[in-house]
């Protein structure tokens, strides 16, 4: 199938992990994509692994000369941009009391103004082109509720998902549609690192956090970025057309609503 057939799309962080996987996707729906990451290196391995669908741009969503000059990118390579996914963002974990400013400042520059205003520039050109758009923003289940020691990036997207709502209520009668995907625990590089970070501060062994968050999911597993693609797919597409500012869970079962 090619849902996307034609289509432009950028998605931010998509070097790696999930935004990668997407990539894939929209590249085998027929789309054109822009591998927006900090990473310019592994954003180009990216692309080249992808093929003649996907070509990377350096993209570093604190900065907003780097926002806007990935998205003028865009529109010089693909002429146009139809789709973005705001997907890069920032995870750490630390006691209430251990949290840094320069921790919050950090997750709340990638995660939060960064998801902003890479949606503003991408709404902008999109207005500017008349035909409407679909934008796509990476919430998570930590985003529904709080966590004993994720505190920041728990309540970055909590406000992923409330800027999801504002955002799609506001630039729908543009014809753009502003969704979020919540997804629970994705395995990857990203969850390496949470490993880690959680064996030092519970004292766990290496795999120990992973393998007991992997047995609270009902579906009884990690996803993988495949599991998440088939949404990310059918917001980007005309399918989508009525649905207006919603956070979709694609957890497993971690959470309901
Ligand atoms: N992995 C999970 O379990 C999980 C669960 C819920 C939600 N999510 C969300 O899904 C999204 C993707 O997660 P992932 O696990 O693939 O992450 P990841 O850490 O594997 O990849 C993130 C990518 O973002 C890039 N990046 C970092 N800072 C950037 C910046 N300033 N500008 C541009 N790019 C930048 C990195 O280079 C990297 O390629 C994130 O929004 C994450 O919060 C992940």
């Amino acid at each position: 199938m090619t849902r996307l057939q034609g289509k432009s799309a950028l998605i931010t962080g998509a070097a790696r992990g999930i935004g990668r996987g997407f990539a894939e996707a929209y590249a085998r729906e027929g789309a054109t994509v822009a591998i927006g990451d900090i990473n310019l290196e592994a954003a180009q391995a990216a692309a080249a692994a992808i093929g003649d669908a996907a070509y990377a741009v350096e993209l570093d969503v604190t900065q907003q000369d780097s926002i806007d000059a990935a998205v003028a990118a865009v529109v010089a390579r693909a002429g146009k941009l139809d789709i973005l996914i705001n997907n890069a963002a920032l995870f750490d974990a630390a006691e209430t009391v251990d949290i840094t400013r320069a921790s919050y400042e950090k997750l709340y520059a990638v995660n939060v103004a960064g998801t902003l205003f890479t949606m503003q520039a991408a709404a902008r050109q999109m207005i500017a082109q008349g035909h409407g758009g679909k934008i796509i923003n990476m919430a998570s289940q930590a985003g529904r509720r709080g966590e004993s020691l994720v505190l920041v990036y728990c309540s970055t997207k909590a406000a992923v998902i409330s800027m999801t709502q504002s955002a799609g209520l506001n630039l729908i009668r543009h014809g753009i549609n502003v969704n979020a995907i919540a997804p629970g625990v994705v395995d990857g590089e990203h969850w390496e690192h949470v490993d880690s970070m959680f064996a030092r501060l519970e004292g766990k062994k290496p795999g120990q956090k992973k393998a007991e968050v992997a047995a609270g999911v009902p579906a009884g597993r990690f996803a993988t970025p495949d599991d998440l693609t088939g949404m990310a797919v059918f917001l980007a597409s005309s399918e989508a057309d009525y649905i207006v500012s919603q956070t979709y869970n694609v957890d497993g079962g971690q959470w309901m609503s």
